[in-house]
C-alpha cells in the first residue's frame, strides 16, 4: 500500500522533484558524500530573488537531465531575471556516480542565493549558475587553486615528476575530443603523481588551452604539497600522490571510505534494480497509464466549472481592464495580480497563473479546492475562479492595502505601520498559520511563509495569502518533500538542504517574517553571509540578553512600545528560527506566548548556518552537520534512490 501511494505520487510530481529525491537518498549516507573542494559565490545579489529562484530551479532540473545523460549539461530558464546553469561531471566518474555527485551540487549551491552567480566543484563534479550566457568562460577572477597540506617526502624530485606530468596533461586534454585527460608517472626513487584535467565541453579548443594553461600554473604553485587542484571558471586539473581518478573502480587497496562508498554504491544499484522491477511490473497491472493523472485533474475543473465559484473569463479580463499593467497589484513566483472591479462595483483581486505547464494546472486544481474549503479571518478569501478560458485565473476578495511587504521595506509608506498595528500583524498571522497546522480538516503546511504573501485590509489586519504552494498532508506522509519551491530568505535550513517539510519550516519563515517586522528590515542574506554573522537573524542572536537589542529595533518604532514588549517580540522570533526543528514552538503555542504576560519564555537556542566559515559546509562538527544526519534517517531513502533511476530510462 505504502509502495503503491508513493509510486501514485511520484507519477503526479516527478519534475520537480527528481532532483531531491536523489539528494535524499544521496544524504541519507552523509558519511560517504563527496568532499566538497569549494564553494564559491558572486558578490552582486539579484534583485527580484523570488523570480531568481524559480528560474533557478528549473534551471537545475534542465541541466540534471543532460548531466545525467550525457556527463554534461547547460540550460537557461527565465525571460527576465534569466538563470544560466552548467553543470560537468568529470570523466572518469561512473554514471550513477555522476548522479549521485550532480545530486549532491544541486542541493549545496542554493546556500549562495540571492548571489546572481555561483559555482561549487566537488571531487567529481562541477556546478554553476549565472545571470548571464557562462558557456564560453574559460577563465576569470574567482579562479582558485587548493593545495594538500602534507608534502611529499623528496620533494625535489617529486616538483620535476609533477611538473612534467601536469604539463603533458594539459596539453594532450585540450586536443582530446572529450577535453579530458588522466595518467600517472613515477620517478626513479619510487614516488607516484597522478593527474588529471578535464574542461568543460561548452569551451572551444582555445578556450580549453587558456584554462589550462592558467590552471597548470595555480597547481605549481601548490608544489612540494603532496596535492593540487585549480579551480578555473571553464575547467579543473589536479595532481596528487593518491590515484583519485581510480578510485571509483578500484576494488582493492582503496581507504576504507571509498570501500564504504563502494559497498553503498553496489547496494543502491541493486535496490535500484529490486525496484525498477516492481515499477515494470506495476505499469503493466495498470490499465490506463500515465493519463489518470490528468483526466483526473480534468474532473475537478469540471465539477468547479459548474459550481457557484466559477467565474467567465471574458468577465474578469473586463473587469481588469485586459489585464492592463496599470491594475498590476503584484507578481509571484506562481502568477501575476491584478486589481479587477465587477459589473456590480465589487473590487476583486484576479491571479493570473502561469498555466502553459502542467505542473502550473496541478498547482492551480491544488490551490481551488484548497483554500475553497479554508476559511479563517487571517486567511486570504477565495471568491471563486476562471478555468475554461484560455489561461486560468483565480479571484480574491481585494484588500486595499495590498502587501506587507509594501509598508514594511519603504521608507515612507513604513509611518502607517505603528507599534500596534505591527503587533496584530504578528499575532493575526500566527492565528492563521495556527488554524492552518492545526485546526482544519487536513494539516496544511504553507511552505511560502513571506511578507509578499501577508495581505492587508483597510485596517491593516493580515491576511496570509498565496496557497500556490500548499499541499495537504495526512498523517504520515508528511516526510515526502514536494519539490525545493519557497523563497530562500525564509527557507529553513532542514529544508533547503534536504528538501524536508513539516509545519516546523513554516514556524521558521514565520520566525523572519516576526524579526523583519520588529526590525522593518529585509532578510536578504544567504548563507554565507549568516556564517559570518551579517544575516538579520545572526544579528539579533548576537545581541539578545545585551543592551543593545533595543537598538535594533525599527527607529520607526522608537517609544512607541515598552522595552519588555519589543523583547518579548524579538524572543518569540529567535525561538521561531532555532536551528533545529524540534525546539521550534508550535503556532498555537506561539499565539500564547504573544497573548500571555507572562516572561517565562524557554531561552531560544543557535539559529541556522552562524559562526561556520565561508564556503565549506562540511566536516564542520556543527549544527549543520548534526542537522543533516539527524532529519535524514528517512525510511524512504532505497525507493527515492530508485526514483531516479526508473526516471533515467
Ligand atoms: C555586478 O558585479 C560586477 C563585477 O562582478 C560589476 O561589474 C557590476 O557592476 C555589478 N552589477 C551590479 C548591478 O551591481
Ligand atoms: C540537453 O537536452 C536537450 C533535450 O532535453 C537537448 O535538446 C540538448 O541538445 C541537450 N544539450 C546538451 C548540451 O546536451
Ligand atoms: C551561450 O553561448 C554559447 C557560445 O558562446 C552559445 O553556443 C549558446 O547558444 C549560448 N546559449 C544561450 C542560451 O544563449
Ligand atoms: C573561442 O571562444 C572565445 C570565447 O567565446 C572566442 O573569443 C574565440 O574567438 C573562440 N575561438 C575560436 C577559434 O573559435
Ligand atoms: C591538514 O592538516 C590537519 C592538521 O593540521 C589534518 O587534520 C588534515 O587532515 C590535513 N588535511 C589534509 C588534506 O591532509
Ligand atoms: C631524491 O631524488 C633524487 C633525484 O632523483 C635522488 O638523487 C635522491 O637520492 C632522492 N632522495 C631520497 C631521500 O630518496
Amino acid at each position: 500500500m505504502m509502495v503503491f501511494t508513493l509510486f501514485s505520487w511520484i507519477q503526479h510530481h516527478h519534475h520537480l522533484l527528481l532532483l531531491l529525491l536523489i539528494s535524499g537518498a544521496f544524504f541519507a549516507k552523509a558519511d560517504d558524500s563527496l568532499p566538497i573542494i569549494r564553494t564559491i559565490c558572486g558578490r552582486n545579489q539579484s534583485k527580484n530573488p523570488e523570480a531568481f529562484d524559480v528560474n533557478f530551479v528549473n534551471t537545475m532540473e534542465m541541466v540534471f537531465q543532460n548531466v545525467t545523460r550525457a556527463g554534461f549539461g547547460t540550460a537557461v530558464s527565465g525571460t527576465s531575471n534569466i538563470v544560466h546553469g552548467l553543470g560537468q561531471c568529470f570523466n572518469y566518474l561512473s554514471p550513477t556516480a555522476c548522479q549521485l555527485c550532480y545530486a549532491e551540487s544541486r542541493v549545496k549551491l542554493p546556500h549562495c542565493l540571492p548571489a546572481t552567480t555561483a559555482r561549487i566543484y566537488l571531487d567529481g563534479c562541477f556546478l554553476r549558475y549565472a545571470d548571464y550566457n557562462v558557456s564560453s568562460d574559460a577563465v576569470d577572477e574567482f579562479d582558485a587553486f587548493v593545495c594538500g597540506n602534507s608534502s611529499a617526502s623528496n620533494s625535489t624530485e617529486f616538483e620535476d615528476t609533477a611538473i612534467r606530468l601536469v604539463r603533458s596533461l594539459a596539453s594532450e586534454a585540450y586536443s582530446s575530443k572529450e577535453y579530458y585527460k588522466a595518467g600517472s608517472s613515477a620517478g626513479s626513487s619510487g614516488v607516484t603523481v597522478y593527474g588529471m584535467a578535464q574542461c568543460w565541453r561548452s569551451l572551444n579548443v582555445s578556450g580549453c588551452r587558456d584554462c589550462l594553461k592558467s590552471a597548470k600554473d595555480s597547481v605549481a604553485r601548490c608544489l612540494p604539497a603532496a596535492d593540487g587542484k585549480a579551480l578555473n571558471a571553464g575547467c579543473y586539473l589536479r595532481y596528487s600522490t593518491e590515484p583519485f581518478y581510480l578510485a571509483k573502480t578500484v576494488e582493492s587497496g582503496g581507504s576504507s571510505s571509498a570501500r564504504r562508498r563502494l559497498i553503498v554504491a553496489l547496494g543502491s544499484i541493486i535496490a535500484a534494480l529490486a525496484v525498477i522491477g516492481i515499477a515494470i511490473l506495476w505499469m503493466k497491472l495498470r490499465p490506463t497509464d500515465s493519463n489518470d493523472d490528468i483526466d483526473g485533474s480534468q474532473e475537478i475543473i469540471r465539477s468547479i466549472s459548474s459550481s457557484n465559484l466559477s467565474f467567465k473569463y471574458e468577465d474578469l479580463r473586463k473587469a481588469t481592464d485586459n489585464f492592463s499593467q496599470m491594475n498590476k497589484l503584484g507578481q509571484g513566483g506562481f502568477g501575476s495580480v491584478y486589481k479587477g472591479v465587477l459589473p456590480d462595483g465589487t473590487e476583486i483581486a484576479v491571479k493570473r497563473l502561469f498555466s502553459d505547464a502542467r505542473q502550473w494546472i496541478d498547482q492551480f486544481v491544488n490551490e481551488v479546492s484548497l483554500i475553497n474549503r479554508v476559511q479563517h479571518k487571517n486567511l486570504a478569501k477565495l471568491l471563486g475562479c476562471s478555468v475554461e478560458g484560455p489561461e486560468s485565473l483565480l479571484v480574491y476578495e481585494y484588500l486595499c492595502n495590498t502587501s506587507l511587504d509594501h509598508f514594511l521595506f519603504d521608507s515612507f509608506n513604513k509611518n502607517a505601520l505603528d507599534w500596534e498595528r505591527r503587533f496584530d500583524i504578528i499575532i493575526g498571522t500566527a492565528e492563521g498559520l495556527a488554524y492552518l497546522h492545526t485546526s482544519c480538516e487536513v494539516r496544511i503546511i504553507h511552505r511560502d511563509i513571506k511578507a509578499s504573501n501577508i495581505l492587508l485590509d483597510e485596517s491593516f489586519k493580515p491576511k496570509i495569502s498565496d496557497f500556490g504552494l500548499a499541499r495537504c498532508f495526512a498523517g504520515d506522509q508528511s516526510h515526502l518533500s514536494t519539490g525545493l519551491a519557497g523563497t530562500f530568505g525564509y527557507m529553513a535550513p532542514e529544508y533547503i538542504v534536504h528538501g524536508q517539510l513539516t509545519e516546523k519550516a513554516d514556524i521558521y519563515s514565520y520566525g523572519i517574517l516576526v524579526l523583519e517586522i520588529v526590525t522593518g528590515r529585509k532578510n536578504h542574506s544567504s548563507i554565507a553571509e549568516s556564517a559570518e554573522g551579517h544575516s538579520l537573524v545572526s544579528l539579533i542572536w548576537q545581541n539578545f540578553n545585551s543592551e543593545r537589542l533595543t537598538e535594533l529595533l525599527d527607529p520607526n518604532l522608537q517609544d512607541q512600545c515598552s522595552e519588555e514588549q519589543a523583547i518579548k517580540v524579538f524572543h518569540v522570533g529567535l525561538l521561531c528560527t532555532q536551528a533545529s526543528p524540534s525546539l521550534r514552538p508550535p503556532m498555537w503555542k506561539v499565539v500564547e506566548m504573544l497573548r500571555s504576560n507572562s516572561k517565562d519564555l524557554p531561552l531560544p537556542t543557535r539559529p541556522p548556518f552562524i559562526g561556520i566559515k565561508g564556503a565549506s559546509f562540511k566536516n564542520e562538527g556543527s549544527e549543520t552537520s548534526s542537522l543533516l544526519t539527524s532529519s535524514l534517517r528517512s525510511p524512504n531513502s532505497v525507493n527515492q534512490m530508485s526514483v531516479s533511476a526508473v526516471q533515467g530510462r
